[in-house]
């Protein structure tokens, strides 16, 4: 049974292992470290019993919107819905801070995460170009937090 719980400390060791087997350009230890000061409570981790198989950091950008800053589950533990569970958790916890609207960047080829996303609701909006780098695009993605999409 996975659990998801807010991340502490004790979890970046492993936080940093999935998002390094994750991310081509992953963030950095020290990065991922100074979330947990600054992502109060939207820095949450899934775990199967005592291990951190997914996480996911989210802001609160001018009290109405969230931004996913991050969101990885490691590989073999994939397709089994817990990127959903984290997503959903933090969208929960968006409203709960007062956001209307969730937000993120995702690399136009990473078709995987874009359409994970898009089965959890989000829509593409515009480009980013060169958001990741010379020629790396990202589409910015939008869900509407209090919305139900039929499809
Ligand atoms: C994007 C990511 C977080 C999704 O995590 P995940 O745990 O695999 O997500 P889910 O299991 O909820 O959904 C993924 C897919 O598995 C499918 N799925 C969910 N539960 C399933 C199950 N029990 N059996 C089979 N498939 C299942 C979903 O329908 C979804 O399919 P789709 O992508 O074709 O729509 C993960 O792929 C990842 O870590 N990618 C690398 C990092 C990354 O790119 N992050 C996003 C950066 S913007």
């Amino acid at each position: 049974m996975v659990i998801i719980t807010d991340a502490t400390e004790a979890d970046l060791d492993q936080i940093f292992q999935i998002e390094t087997e994750s991310f081509e350009d992953p963030y950095p230890y020290s990065l991922l470290r100074a979330y947990l000061f600054l992502a109060n409570k939207l820095y949450l981790v899934a775990k199967q019993r005592e291990k951190v198989v997914g996480y996911i950091i989210g802001i609160i950008q001018y009290g109405y919107r969230g931004h996913i800053v991050s969101i990885a589950v490691e590989p073999i533990y994939r397709k089994q819905g817990i990127g959903a569970k984290l997503l959903n958790e933090i969208e929960e916890r968006f409203k709960l801070n007062g956001a209307r609207y969730s937000y993120l960047e995702v690399n136009t080829n990473n078709l995987s995460a874009i359409s994970f996303y898009r089965a959890n609701g989000y829509l593409i909006m515009y480009v980013r170009k060169n958001y990741y780098g010379r020629d790396k695009h990202a589409f910015v993605m939008v869900k509407n937090l209090y919305y139900k999409y039929l499809d």
